[in-house]
C-alpha cells in the first residue's frame, strides 16, 4: 500500500524559491517542503554574484527595467519586469529581517556590478550570497512548527484528477520516490506549489547541481501545463576550465570588479566583439568566447583579475579564490582558465503575474517558470529576484483561495504490480551521458538546423527505449530523471525548430537575423505535435 500524506501546501523543492513561498504561507497554513538532497541540492545554495536590486538612490525602477528589457531582445513582459524589479526593496528588506546580512559599510549596503546593469546593484554576501540566503531561509522554515521540510524525496509525478476519469481539472498532489526506502509514497493536497529550478543538467557542461533536472517542467507538462520559450538556455561565459573542477562557477562579478578576458596570448578579445566589453550581456560574451576557442583550438580562455590588490581580491571573491588555490590557481597572481557552460533555464512553465500555472492549483516559481521576465536572455543576478518575488506572490494567491478547496480522498495508490526491478541501470547511465552530449554538441550556444533535427531523431530513440524502462521496472533516480530530462532535451529542441531567427540566447546559423515582430515560443500539451504556437509579445 502507498503511504499517504496530506498537507495544505505542498511545495516541491527546497532553493530560494521554495522556501520563500514557505516562510509567507506558514502562519496561514501546513506546508511540507519536499527536496530531492539536502541544502545544497538547489541551485540557489551555489549562487554567487547576488541580488538585483534598485537600492542606490542613484538608481531607479526605470533604470533596472530599461536594462532588463535590453537583455531580454524584446521578448520580456514590460508588466512584469516592473512588478518584480519594483518588489526587489521589499524582498531585499524582508531577507534581511530574516537574518540574511548582505555586505554593507557603515550600514550602507555594498553593491556590485555585473553584464548588462548600467548601474552597481547587485546586493551580494562576498561571493557565497546563495549559501548566505538558503541557510538563513532553512533555520527560518526548520523553526516553523506548520513547515515539515523532507529531503530525499524525488517528485515522480503531478496528479492531475482529469487523468483519473474524473471531470475536474485540478492538481491534487504527487506521486514522489522515497529515495531511502525506494517506495513511492503518496502527498495530498489543497495547492501545489513547483520550486524545481531549472534544466541545465541537461547538457554536458553545466554550473548547476546535479538535481538540475528539469523535473518541474516535465512533470507539470505531463499535467497538462503549457511550456514556454525553452529554446533560452542560457551558457554562463565564465566556469573554471579544470579535469577535476566539476561545475564550479566564477562569479560574473569578478569581471563586474575589473576583471578581463584573455586569450591563451594573452591578447584582451572582448572589445573586437561589444563595446560595453567583458560586461556585455552573456549571451554576447559566451559567444564571444566560443567563437575564439572555435578560431584558435583553444580549451579554454583566460580571466584575469590579478592587476586588483591582492586584499581587495581575497575580500570580494573569498570562495573562488580558496576554491582556485585548490588547484593550483593563484587568482591574486594568475589568470584563471574558463569555459562557458549551461547556466540558466529561461524558458519553463508558463505563469500568471501570481506564478499560477494552466492546472487549477498548480504554481510554478523560480526558474522552473516562464514569467516573463527574462524574455530571450536573463540579466544578471535577475533570477534569484524572481525567486523571491513570485516565492511571495504566490504564497499570497495561494492564502487568498486557502478555504475554497479540500484536498482529494480518493487517489490512487501508485501501481507496481507490473513492474520488477531493473537489470539495465548501466544502458540508463550510458543514456544519461548520450543525452547530455548530444545536447552540448547540437543544440549549444551555436546552432543549425540540421543539428537539431539529429537530435530530434536522437532524442526520439531515446523516448522510445525509456517508455519500455519505465512500463517495466520500478522508478528509481536515475531513470525519473532520465525520463524528465529527454521530455526537457524535445522542448528545448522544438522550441529552437519553432524560433526561425537568432534572438537572444538562440543564435542559428540558418536563420542570423533578427525578425522585426517578438514572439513567444509556446508549447500546448496533449495536442500530439503540431501546435508551436508563436505568442507575439504586446508593444
Ligand atoms: P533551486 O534553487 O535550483 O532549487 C530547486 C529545488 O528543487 C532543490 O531543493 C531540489 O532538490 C528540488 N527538486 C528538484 N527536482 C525535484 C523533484 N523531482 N522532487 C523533489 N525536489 C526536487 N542567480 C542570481 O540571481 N544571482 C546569482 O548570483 C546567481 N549565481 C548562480 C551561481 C550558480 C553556480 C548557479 C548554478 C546559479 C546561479 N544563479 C544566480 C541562478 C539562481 O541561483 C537560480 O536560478 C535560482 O537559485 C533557482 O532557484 P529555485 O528556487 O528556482 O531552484
Ligand atoms: C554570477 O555570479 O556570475 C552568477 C550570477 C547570475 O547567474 O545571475
Amino acid at each position: 500500500m502507498t503511504q499517504r500524506f496530506s498537507t495544505d501546501v505542498l511545495i516541491i523543492g527546497g532553493g530560494a524559491a521554495g522556501l520563500t513561498a514557505a516562510l509567507h504561507l506558514a502562519d496561514h497554513a501546513r506546508v511540507t517542503v519536499l527536496c530531492k538532497g539536502g541544502i545544497e541540492s538547489a541551485s540557489s545554495h551555489w549562487a554567487q554574484g547576488g541580488v538585483a536590486s534598485v537600492i542606490d538612490p542613484e538608481d531607479s525602477v526605470a533604470a533596472h527595467v530599461s536594462d532588463t528589457l535590453i537583455a531580454g531582445a524584446g521578448l520580456c513582459d514590460e508588466a512584469v519586469v516592473t512588478q518584480t524589479v519594483r518588489g526587489g526593496p521589499g524582498a531585499i528588506a524582508q531577507l534581511s529581517r530574516w537574518g540574511v546580512n548582505f555586505d554593507a559599510t557603515d550600514n550602507e549596503f555594498h553593491l556590485t556590478r555585473e553584464g548588462g546593469h548600467s548601474v552597481r546593484r547587485i546586493l551580494h554576501v562576498a561571493d557565497a550570497t546563495g549559501k548566505a540566503i538558503t541557510e538563513t531561509l532553512t533555520r527560518r522554515v526548520l523553526d516553523h512548527p506548520n513547515v515539515d521540510l523532507i529531503n530525499d524525496r524525488v517528485a515522480i509525478d503531478l496528479i492531475n484528477l482529469n487523468k483519473f476519469g474524473r471531470f475536474a481539472n485540478r492538481c491534487a498532489g504527487a506521486y514522489v520516490l522515497n529515495r531511502t526506502s525506494g517506495h513511492v509514497e503518496l502527498f495530498q493536497a489543497r495547492f501545489i506549489v513547483l520550486a524545481t529550478g531549472g534544466a541545465s543538467k541537461v547538457y554536458l557542461y553545466t554550473s548547476n547541481p546535479d538535481s538540475s533536472t528539469g523535473d518541474g517542467i516535465a512533470m507539470a507538462w505531463r499535467a497538462g501545463c503549457r511550456v514556454a520559450n525553452m529554446e533560452f538556455n542560457q551558457f554562463h561565459p565564465t566556469c573554471l576550465f579544470h579535469p577535476h573542477a566539476k561545475s564550479f562557477l566564477i562569479s560574473e562579478a569578478v569581471r563586474g570588479e575589473g576583471g578581463v578576458l584573455r586569450l591563451p596570448d594573452g591578447e584582451r578579445f572582448m572589445p573586437r566583439f561589444d563595446e560595453r566589453g567583458e560586461l556585455a550581456p552573456r549571451d554576447v560574451v559566451a559567444r564571444a568566447i566560443d567563437h575564439e576557442m572555435k578560431r584558435l583550438g583553444a580549451d579554454c580562455v583566460y580571466l584575469d583579475i590579478s592587476h586588483r590588490p591582492a586584499d581587495f581580491i581575497r575580500a570580494h571573491f573569498p570562495t573562488i579564490a580558496a576554491r582556485c588555490l585548490e588547484f593550483g590557481i593563484d587568482i591574486t597572481t594568475d589568470p584563471i582558465p574558463v569555459v562557458p557552460a549551461a547556466h540558466y533555464t529561461c524558458g519553463g512553465v508558463l505563469v500568471d503575474e501570481h506564478g499560477a500555472t494552466d492546472v487549477p492549483g498548480l504554481y510554478a516559481i523560480g526558474e522552473v517558470s516562464c514569467t516573463g521576465l527574462h524574455g530571450a536572455n536573463r540579466l544578471a543576478s535577475n533570477s534569484l529576484l524572481e525567486c523571491l518575488v513570485f516565492g511571495e506572490a504566490a504564497a499570497a494567491h495561494i492564502r487568498q483561495h486557502l478555504d475554497e478547496s479540500s484536498p482529494e480522498a480518493e487517489i490512487p495508490h501508485w501501481d507496481e504490480s507490473q513492474v520488477t526491478d531493473s537489470d539495465e541501470d548501466v544502458i540508463i547511465a550510458h543514456n544519461w551521458d548520450e543525452l547530455r552530449r548530444f545536447m552540448w554538441d547540437y543544440v549549444g550556444i551555436v546552432r543549425t538546423d540540421k543539428r537539431l533535427q539529429r537530435a530530434q531523431r536522437r532524442i526520439d530513440l531515446l523516448k522510445a527505449e525509456i517508455n519500455e524502462y519505465y512500463s517495466h521496472y520500478r522508478v528509481s533516480n536515475d531513470l525519473i530523471e532520465l525520463r524528465n530530462l529527454t521530455t526537457v532535451a524535445e522542448l528545448i529542441v522544438r522550441c529552437a525548430l519553432a524560433r526561425q531567427e537568432s534572438r537572444g540566447l538562440h543564435f542559428n546559423l540558418d536563420h542570423p537575423e533578427l525578425k522585426e515582430k517578438a514572439a513567444d515560443t509556446i508549447l500546448f500539451p496533449g495536442y500530439g505535435d503540431q501546435i508551436d504556437v508563436l505568442r507575439p509579445v504586446a508593444g
